[in-house]
């Protein structure tokens, strides 16, 4: 990077996108091959882009593939995830396939319930603040539900206050919580601008000052559960299944097995997520702050083996998707995604996301509990290598397959491939 490089571009938000590109360019010295990439990946998506984002000068496309043999509830679902990483999408087809026998993946949910939290602080009484909220539980109810009528006409709105007073390096504060029955919205904008309407009027009530007024992520008031069963013949046994249990207590009791561990579930989460257009991050918060709700950071999996020595499965975490507002209404890729899903309810989508999440679980710990992770990352990661190197055509596969021979994947190795190919030996 060149020192004379600035990262001032005045009036960049004013220009259209192209501009935009230009202006960058120009800037960032890009050459012409990098502009005609940004450029022709724009085509046909830019509009929604600069709508969607500030500054916006191309857009990336992620790939969508399907998960088959999902069985949800007793309903058949394909379901597209949109993820750039290879063998996670064959993960999901494989674990769902192999407990079908049982029935699939049977869901509970708590209900689309999220909360919004208001900070007051610079009171000497915070149990007294406390006290004097909770009894204007009527009149809060109506402001949260003035805020958004169209809500109530849905069936959602206020349900409850929660109160807690903290302790803080500045001193107690009282921190309330709305909770907000959002139905079929993920719900941040409700709930934000409730807080931001109730804000003022519970400094009247109580004398003490408001500052943040925000949702919280740790949805925990909006948690779904999936359970699986495993025949024992679809896992490959008895040894098979012990050691997936011994891999899983090690992720439950080590944070940095748990952390790889529940990056694998998110793996299948956050792919749903994306391709119905949600806001992946928010679900990513929630899922690692409830998996360290006891304290110390855990599998956000629990597994067993039942009384028949199958094994059982079980993914319970927050999911706060929703099926309007957001990118999930104005891009025409996540409600093309949403129609092959079939589901009708925010709800129905988190039990399927969860479900999936689950599925890649099971199909992570039979890997690392068999034959390792690299064998079936090894077909696809060659292909990736190859393309990687500048392989094209019916190259790639001639270089994918020679890695997969050798029993190495490495980059020297396919330009060693690439080269000799080229050269015709
Ligand atoms: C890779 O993206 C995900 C895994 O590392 C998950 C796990 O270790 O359980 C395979």
């Amino acid at each position: 990077m060149s020192d004379a490089r600035s990262s001032r571009i005045e009036g960049l938000h004013k220009m259209a996108p192209e501009a935009r590109l230009q202006a960058v360019a120009r800037q960032a010295g890009l050459g012409n091959a990098a502009i005609a990439s940004l450029s022709a990946a724009a085509q046909g998506q830019i509009e929604l882009a600069d709508r969607l984002v500030e500054n916006a000068i191309s857009a990336m496309s992620i790939p969508v593939g399907i998960a088959t043999n999902m069985l949800v509830d007793g309903h058949e679902v394909l379901v597209p995830m949109a993820t750039e990483e290879s063998s996670v999408i064959a993960a999901v087809c494989n674990a769902a396939k192999r407990c079908r026998p049982t029935g699939g993946f049977f869901t509970s949910s708590s209900g689309p319930v999220m909360a919004a939290q208001i900070q007051l602080l610079g009171a000497s009484d915070p149990e007294n603040v406390r006290l004097k909220v909770y009894e204007r539980m009527d009149k809060i109810r109506a402001i949260c539900d003035e805020t958004d009528p169209l809500l109530v006409k849905f069936g959602g709105g206020f349900r409850d206050l929660d109160i807690r007073v903290i302790e803080t390096d500045e001193g107690p504060m009282t921190i309330v919580h709305i909770i907000v029955d959002t139905r079929d919205a993920m719900g941040a904008n409700a709930v934000n601008s409730m807080a931001e309407a109730l804000a003022p009027r519970l400094v009247e009530w109580t004398g003490a000052r408001s500052l943040l007024r925000i949702l919280t992520n740790l949805a925990d008031r909006r948690v779904v559960r999936a359970r699986a069963v495993w025949p024992l013949a679809e896992i490959g046994g008895e040894q098979v299944r012990d050691d997936m249990l011994s891999a899983y207590r090690f992720a439950d009791a080590d944070p940095y097995r748990a952390a790889t561990h529940n990056k694998g579930i998110m793996n299948g989460v956050s792919a749903v997520v994306l391709a119905t257009g949600n806001d992946t991050r928010a679900i990513e918060a929630g899922a690692h702050a409830f998996a360290a709700k006891d304290g110390h950071y855990r599998s956000m999996s629990r597994w067993e083996a039942d009384g028949d020595g199958n094994l059982v499965g079980i993914l319970e975490m927050p999911m706060a998707v929703g099926l309007i507002g957001g990118a999930t209404k104005v891009h025409p890729t996540a409600q093309a995604n949403l129609e092959i899903l079939g589901v009708k309810t925010a709800d129905a989508l988190a039990r399927i996301i969860v479900s999936i999440g689950l599925a890649q679980n099971f199909a992570a710990m039979r890997a690392l509990a068999t034959t390792g992770i690299q064998k079936g990352h090894m077909a696809l990661h060659a292909q990736n290598v190859a393309l990687a190197i500048g392989a094209v055509g019916a190259e790639i596969d001639q270089v994918a397959n020679e890695l997969k021979a050798l029993g190495k994947v490495r980059q020297d190795l396919a330009e060693e491939i690439l080269a000799r190919l080229r050269a015709g030996k």
